[in-house]
């Protein structure tokens, strides 16, 4: 999709017209082309006008557009970002259905009532939900040769807005729109990729690809390297495959960056459990146990995109869980690389060994902060369901501050506790922990408590379990209905953005 702005109505197949409502449930008439065609649908009770209603209407009467979409936002006091967000997704839906290819967006109708900064930001969650909106994984699907190709959705939004004062904000946040599109479809490709396609070697390479792209250092270890390094746990989990491991490392340096914050994330390209191999139902699912590291990688790239001050270091962890001839089996005990020993109780509790790993790894760099993603484990989607993340870390104000990021943009997240008595539950008597307990009591917690064993004094850390975030999340509009959300990539990249 295509985004652009410009200070003067275009010709396009549709224009979209936001609209509040008034406190009798009728749309307001503001300033614009389309005034009298709003007038007439207070009267006529077509549209309400309510928070994300749409009315098409095929001959837009006034304007330089053929077609016009009403989009409602409800009563100007209730709305928030999130509902124009939803609103965008909306608009993006009936866009879709109608066939309309160029549209363009008025702006100047959001400022009407209030002041500019308010017309600014809503129109960026508007767009912001229209845009990500536009996303479907269909490349394996056969193309149909007669069919004239016909991509999904609208092609080009233009955002409209005759307002001078207006022009270097919307100039910002054309660009800002185009660098979440990309960055947040890289992530859902990724997540999305089946395994036989998508193996440790595959992300690797495209890693290597995009991050020259944007000018970020990349280096990539194979087995032999991570021997080198004594990842014992990371060799342990990708000994029952036979596609090879890979560990990527990213480094965007900028001049003069003051703080590092280190990104580590969980790319398990397919989770069959392993020896502890878990049921068949559902199973396809597995192939999105790397969007840990697909979310922390689009989170990166769009970081570089936005040039953000902070150094960011990037650690992605691929590899496969299957049951091989060489897979480890329960009870196998298996030294970190930190030196601590492991007793695999259930090798389907894969993630954390990985992660450990790579955690210490990447406290190698000193970062001031480290945070890790993962789909970790089944257990949060019980206790939270599917509105958010679960948050466990050893820093209070990062915490504070993961937390009111991921409200403000709707990628919400919430804290869980990492009491030290949680991890008697991880003691035994061969080795210095095993990976996981003989109960499915708190397991979320249990996976958080594991990976803080790894964790070094004095580092600050914060640990996202994505599991029930990272897809099927079509119950909020702009996510697609189906595979990856791309939930979180905003929010991580604007931590660490703003870490000081
Ligand atoms: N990849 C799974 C977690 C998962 C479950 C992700 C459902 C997405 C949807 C993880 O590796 C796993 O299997 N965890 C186990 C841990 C248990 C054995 C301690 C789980 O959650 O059952
Ligand atoms: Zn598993
Ligand atoms: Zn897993």
């Amino acid at each position: 999709m295509k985004i652009e702005y410009k200070s003067a109505s275009v010709s396009v197949d549709c224009d979209i017209l936001v609209v509040f409502q008034d406190g009798s449930k009728k749309p307001i008439a503001v300033k614009s082309p389309y005034k009298a065609l709003v007038e007439k649908s207070r009267k006529t009770n077509t549209f309400t006008a309510s928070a994300g209603s749409t009315l098409f209407i095929p001959y837009g009467g006034k304007g330089s557009a053929k077609n016009v979409l009403f989009v409602g936002l409800g009563l100007e006091a209730d709305l928030t970002l999130e509902k124009a967000r939803q609103a965008g997704a909306h608009a993006f839906s009936k866009l879709t259905s109608e066939k309309m290819k160029t549209v363009s967006f008025l702006i100047d109708v959001l400022g009407e009532s209030k002041n500019n900064d308010a017309a600014v930001s809503r129109a960026h969650a508007f767009m912001e939900g229209l845009v990500l909106s536009s996303y479907k994984f269909d490349k394996y699907k056969k193309k149909d040769p007669k069919k004239e190709v016909s991509s999904f959705g609208p092609e080009k939004v233009t955002m409209v807005s005759k307002d001078k004062k207006l022009k270097s904000d919307l100039t910002f946040v054309t660009k800002d729109l185009k660098d979440v599109y990309e960055s947040v479809n890289i992530t859902r490709d990724w997540s999305n990729e089946p395994s036989n396609y998508g193996t440790p070697e595959y992300y690797a390479n495209e890693a290597v690809r995009i991050a020259k792209e944007h000018g970020i250092s990349c280096k990539v270890l194979g087995e032999k390297e991570a021997l080198k390094e004594k990842m014992g746990l990371f060799l342990s989990v990708s000994a029952g495959s036979d596609r090879e491991g890979k560990i990527v490392v990213l480094d965007y340096h900028p001049k003069g960056a003051e703080k590092t914050v280190a990104l580590v994330g969980k790319g398990v390209t397919f989770d069959s459990g392993g020896i502890s191999i878990k049921p068949s139902m559902r199973m396809e699912d597995m192939k999105h146990d790397m969007t840990g590291a697909a979310t922390l990688f689009g989170a990166a790239i769009l970081a570089a995109k936005r040039k953000v001050k902070n150094r960011v270091i990037t650690i992605l962890a691929f590899c496969e869980n299957m049951p091989g001839g060489d897979a480890t089996q329960p009870g196998n005990v298996i030294i970190a690389r930190n030196g601590k020993s492991v007793e695999i109780i259930n090798t389907d509790a894969e993630g954390r060994l990985i992660l450990a790993d790579v955690l210490d790894y990447a406290q190698d760099y000193k970062p001031d902060f480290v945070l890790n993603a993962a789909t970790l484990t089944g257990a949060v989607v019980v206790a939270l369901g599917k509105q958010c993340c679960g948050l466990m870390s050893n820093d209070p104000e990062n915490t504070e501050k993961l937390l009111q990021i991921g409200t403000e943009m709707h990628e919400r997240m919430w804290h869980l506790p990492l009491f030290d008595e949680y991890f008697d539950d991880l003691k035994t008597d061969c080795a210095d922990m095993k990976n996981s307990a003989n109960d499915g009591n708190g397991g979320t917690i249990r996976g958080g408590i594991f990976l803080k064993q790894f964790i070094r004094k004095g580092t600050r850390w914060a640990h996202m379990d994505i599991a029930a975030t990272a897809y099927g999340m079509g119950h909020i509009p702009y996510y697609p209905k189906k595979g990856a959300s791309g939930m979180h990539v905003r929010a991580v990249a604007k931590f660490v953005a703003e870490f000081v």
